[in-house]
């Protein structure tokens, strides 16, 4: 019996036999990892775990019972003592609610976290949109200074563009707090009343429920309706608009080009003041590659004490499909310094023993461990992408030297076995 993979997810590989597969090989994904990793800590953020899944009533609470992710996407299920349980579909909650259970709230009032963590969302299928997908985000937790938001919004800028990501576009806007958006919500039902039956039913199910996302809708006869709606950022207070302004100011001295979208609300719930998305055009029309903004009141709301934050997530995946769309793909997986061949027994011994001291001082090394013909092991040799590459037989067992050959230039140098680490060392790439 064979198996098929679940819909919506995907398997990591090494080398991925079909060429529109190259986003999936493991080499790009360490690559850009790495690179997050490095970014985060250079900013000051430290790394945070936590489980896959937590009570559902948590994303209930903080994303919002009537958002898309948890009305109609979360992985929901009863464990043995009927507990309800989800995967998480996002990384802040979680985070937020580990703060809270920790105490560290009460410990010291500024966190800086990242994470690098897979989510869960049961998602219509289509192009970049999975059923499991993996973020790298931040949380920056305890500070109200528009100078925070910049912080942020520069890190998410800056892992993008030295991943080397072109054309990209950062969309600012403002919510406000919730009595602004009380009101914005009051203000945009009445302009949308007279339009209701020729909305998209999606829209006309947000008017009851979450009238706001409507702003969302990708839907064209929607969004010609909503060109003369009422604008948020005319509801919001004086001390957001200050706020606001700061942030777009400094944005601007900064170099960062951004758009203010007035209908950039994001999806999640807990969300005030201060939103962000970073598009590119690469992406079709999924095309938010990272977003975020400010939650301030979500620490008090699940139970801690009334810290600001701000934080960001963006999909690994679509990062990584804008780079192949741009051609700006690292190079592939790492080349094996040296492949030696045994023939035969003895001589396996031999290269065995050689290869585990080179390894342990940290150098690249492979042999052929099955006692393969020479013809084929120098085949595997040429797939390890081996820089050299040495034969060992009786004459060199006997000698204590082998021939290096470079399989690029086809130079051989002869390296007493005592000396292969020394020689490796020496020889500059080719
Ligand atoms: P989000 O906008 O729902 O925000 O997701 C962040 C990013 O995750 C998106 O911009 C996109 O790149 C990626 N993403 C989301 N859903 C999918 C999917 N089904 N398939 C592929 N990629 C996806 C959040 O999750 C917030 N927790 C971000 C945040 C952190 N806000 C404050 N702190």
């Amino acid at each position: 019996m064979r198996y098929q993979i679940a819909k919506g997810v995907f398997d990591i590989l090494p080398k991925d036999p079909h060429p529109e597969g190259q986003w999936r090989e493991s080499h790009i994904w360490q690559f850009v990892e790495n690179v997050a990793r490095e970014i985060a800590t250079e900013y000051g953020f430290q790394e945070i775990r936590t489980p896959l899944f937590e009570a559902t009533e948590l994303f209930t609470r903080s994303v919002g019972a009537d958002s898309d992710i948890v009305s109609k996407e979360m992985y929901t299920f009863q464990d043995k003592a009927n507990r309800s349980l989800s995967l998480r579909p996002e990384g802040t909650a979680p985070i937020i609610r580990s703060l809270v259970e920790n105490n560290l709230d009460q410990i010291s009032p500024i966190h800086k976290f990242f994470y690098l963590a897979p989510m869960f969302r049961y998602e219509r299928q289509q192009a970049g949109r999975y059923r499991q997908h993996n973020q790298f985000g931040v949380e920056a937790i305890g500070s109200h200074s528009p100078y925070q938001d910049i912080e942020v919004v520069h890190l998410l800028w800056n892992f993008y563009e030295r991943l080397g990501l072109k054309d990209l576009v950062l969309q600012l806007n403002s919510i406000g707090d919730r009595q602004a958006r009380t009101l914005f919500r009051d203000a945009l039902k009445k302009f949308l009343h007279p339009h209701l039956d020729e909305l998209s039913s999606d829209s006309q199910k947000r008017y009851e429920t979450n009238p706001i996302r409507i702003l969302d809708s990708k839907d064209s006869n929607d969004q010609k309706i909503l060109e003369g709606a009422p604008k948020i950022l005319d509801f919001i207070s004086e001390e957001s608009r200050k706020h606001f302004n700061f942030v777009c100011e400094f944005i601007d001295v900064t170099g960062i080009p951004y758009q203010i979208n007035d209908h950039l609300v994001r999806g999640l719930d807990y969300y005030n003041s201060t939103v962000f998305e970073i598009t590119s055009g690469a992406l079709g029309a999924q095309n938010s590659l990272g977003g975020g903004g400010r939650y301030d009141g979500l620490v008090e709301e699940l139970g801690g004490a009334d810290l600001p934050a701000i934080g960001f997530g963006t999909g690994l995946e679509r990062v990584i499909r804008t780079m192949i769309a741009q051609k700006i793909v690292p190079s592939s997986s790492p080349r094996a310094d040296v492949y030696l061949i045994p023939l035969g027994e003895e001589a396996q011994r031999e290269c065995f023993k050689l290869v585990s001291q080179l390894r342990r001082r940290h150098i690249h090394a492979e042999m052929d461990l099955m006692g393969k013909k020479l013809k084929s092991a120098m085949r595997v040799a040429d797939v390890a992408q081996a820089r050299w590459v040495g034969v060992i037989g009786d004459v060199e067992l006997q000698k204590r030297q082998v021939d290096l050959k470079e399989m690029a230039t086809g130079s051989i140098i002869p390296t007493l076995f005592q000396e292969l680490e020394f020689v490796l060392r020496q020889t500059p790439p080719s």
